[in-house]
């Protein structure tokens, strides 16, 4: 048994909740598997504007509901200098603590130092569950 942290197992940062029901399904595509995270697993996105960071697979993800039937997943490590962003409900923006970088919902650099945008992950939300492509 591996004494890493997080093994394979969802970890929700700074959370202390562990996600369980996590399920892996079947992809159509040839790039990435798709991971289902039961919504009721995920407090922060029951309503619209919430947001969480965990971990899945080793990834670390940031999620953010952004409408009652939408989710947004990204690789939440800004493109400058790898500070963890976050999400701002209140101007809907993505931004750095870091060194100040804001991103759109598409990840979309809107002020620099960071010049790449964040990465993202396909993401939807069917039947009360975030189905993520990683
Ligand atoms: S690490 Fe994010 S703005 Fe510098």
């Amino acid at each position: 048994m591996s004494s890493s942290t997080f093994g394979r197992r969802p970890f929700l940062v700074g959370s202390g909740l562990s996600l369980g029901a996590l399920l892996t399904l079947p992809s159509a595509g040839a790039a990435g598997s798709k991971v289902a995270i039961p919504l009721a697993k995920l407090e922060a996105l029951k309503s619209v504007g919430g947001s969480i960071a965990i971990k899945v697979r080793d990834k670390l993800l940031l999620l953010v509901r952004d409408g009652a039937t939408t989710v947004r997943a990204f690789n939440p490590v800004c493109t400058h200098r790898q500070c963890v962003v976050a999400f701002n409900a209140g101007d809907k923006k993505i931004k750095c603590p870091c060194h100040g970088s804001q991103f759109d919902l598409d990840g979309r650099v809107i002020h620099g130092p960071a010049s790449r945008p964040l990465e993202i992950y396909p993401a939807e939300l069917v039947n009360e569950q975030v189905i993520v492509t990683l």
